[in-house]
């Protein structure tokens, strides 16, 4: 991370509530004083966004696992480089609705056998880890069902169905099981109760 700043990321399966948390933690802490970037990914930057563009509409097939994988880590540097390292280097709170962990369990998932390579180019281009990753867990059907009601044209991922969400939640949490820098939040609850569960847990861990 940077020198100054707090680097925050959230992450779980579509429709978990991430963004909705993202948003609210960061006016939490702008009420407390904090200067707080809110980002999120794929994207984050222009040269990200544009990226995200072609990642995530289009055909699903378009890309090969390898392809993806790079993409989606040549957006990541983008978004480091231009928006996430400013931002932490004046001394900001930078809170990412996902980052890296989600490029080990989408992509780690679509090609199990690339997981190694996931890893290993994220320590070559990026190298960078959140002081926190707030996981946001929830029942698939449950999320489904919220990514659903909202509409839109990136679905590239959302119809990955409900067997593979579930698979991606235990993903999550064995990553998070495995991982210091995880807290594990129920995200089944109304957005009130999680959004005050994720203020304590923030700030009992960057004081
Ligand atoms: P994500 O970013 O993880 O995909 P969102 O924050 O966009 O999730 O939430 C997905 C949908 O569920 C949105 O329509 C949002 O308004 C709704 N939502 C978010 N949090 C809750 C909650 N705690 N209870 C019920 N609905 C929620
Ligand atoms: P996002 O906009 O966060 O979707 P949602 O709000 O539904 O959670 O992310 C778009 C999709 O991109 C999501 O299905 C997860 C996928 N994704 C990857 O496959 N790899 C990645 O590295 C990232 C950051 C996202």
């Amino acid at each position: 991370m940077g020198s100054q700043g707090i680097f925050l990321s959230f992450e779980g399966i579509d429709g978990s509530g991430k963004s909705t948390q993202a948003r609210r933690l960061a006016d939490s802490l702008r009420a407390r004083g904090h200067a707080v970037t809110l980002t999120r990914e794929p994207g984050g930057s222009p040269g990200a966004e544009d990226i995200r563009r072609l990642v995530l509409t289009g055909d699903p097939d378009r890309w090969s696992p390898e392809t993806e994988i790079l993409l989606f880590t040549a957006a990541r540097r983008d978004h480091l480089e231009k928006t996430i390292r400013p931002a932490l280097s004046r001394g900001e709170v930078v809170i990412t609705d996902r980052f890296a962990d989600s490029t080990r369990m989408y992509q780690g998932l679509r090609a199990p056998a690339l997981r190694d390579t996931v890893d290993r180019l994220h320590e070559l281009m990026i190298g960078t880890e959140p002081d926190l990753t707030l996981l946001v867990d929830i029942d698939p059907a449950v999320g489904l069902a919220r990514a659903q009601a909202r509409a839109g044209d990136e679905m590239r991922f959302e119809d990955m169905g409900l067997a593979t969400q579930a698979q991606m939640r235990a993903g999550f949490l064995d990553l998070a099981a495995r991982t210091p820098r995880f807290a594990v939040i129920d995200g089944a609850r109304d957005a009130d109760a999680v959004a005050a569960d994720i203020l304590t847990t923030v700030l009992a861990r960057i004081g």
